[in-house]
């Protein structure tokens, strides 16, 4: 594991885009792991103003998401596929249909998570994945549990994680309370992992996570055993 604290959010941002531009120039058909949340957005800036510039070429990428909650559809302004469009996918040139995110609208979740997991394999898998992480510690929606799940799979969020994202939605009550997300199978199976973490109140949890015991209550912890995994923080 390499560990970069670096001196602010727009240095993590720089540093994370350039890692993936770095990526998708070495390999311009890659196949990108992609993650939502308030972390990611100046990573995905950086990208945007990267592919304006002609520096970047995505036109031969795609992706696949990690997660998206239960029953939102993809024109409801809270949904990860929404999120997505807004902040990369609309601003760079990366063919639509190439782009993936878990249907939260899927009448049976279970299958919707298993048909994910083959569409990535069928991708060859992903070449690099990235993540945030939750304050319970979770990656994707994988929230502290008695197992690791492999599989993509509908979830239950926690308090913690339906509080922390309240902010999005305005009012807690608005919050879904089911989401899906990618299982731990296609995230350790990725070929690079690139973890971002920003802000005081995530130092705790990634110092947990990435220098305390291997366990699914934890669930960012099995990414001790990733062999290429980056993080990047900054607090
Ligand atoms: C959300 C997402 C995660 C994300 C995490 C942290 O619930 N499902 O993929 O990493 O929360 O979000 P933030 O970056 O806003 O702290």
């Amino acid at each position: 594991m390499k560990m970069f604290l670096v001196k602010n959010y727009e240095e993590l941002s720089r540093k994370a885009a350039g890692i993936l531009a770095a990526q998708v120039i070495s390999k311009p058909n890659s196949i990108l792991g992609l993650a939502t949340g308030s972390t990611p957005l100046g990573t995905y800036a950086n990208l945007v103003e990267w592919c304006k510039n002609g520096d970047v070429d995505f036109s031969n990428v795609t992706t696949f998401n990690l997660d998206e909650y239960a029953g939102l559809s993809e024109e409801n302004d809270q949904s990860y596929r929404y999120f997505m469009n807004t902040n990369l996918f609309d601003q760079i040139n990366i063919d639509k249909a190439k782009t993936h995110v878990p249907n939260g609208k899927a009448a049976d979740l279970t299958a919707e998570g298993l048909q994910y997991d083959q569409m990535i394999r069928e991708h060859g898998g992903i070449d690099i994945q990235l993540l945030g992480i939750g304050h319970s510690g979770h990656i994707g929606f994988n929230e502290p549990d008695d197992v690791f799940v492999g599989s993509t799979h509908p979830v239950t969020l926690v308090e913690q994680t339906i509080q922390a994202n309240a902010r999005f939605f305005g009012s807690i009550d608005k919050v879904p309370t089911m989401a899906i997300t990618m299982g731990m199978t296609s995230i350790m199976q990725a070929k690079k992992v690139l973890l971002i973490a920003n802000g005081q109140d995530k130092k705790e949890i990634v110092e947990k996570a990435f220098y305390g015991p291997i366990t699914p209550k934890v669930p960012a912890s099995i990414l001790q055993l990733h062999p290429d995994c980056t993080v990047i923080c900054s607090w």
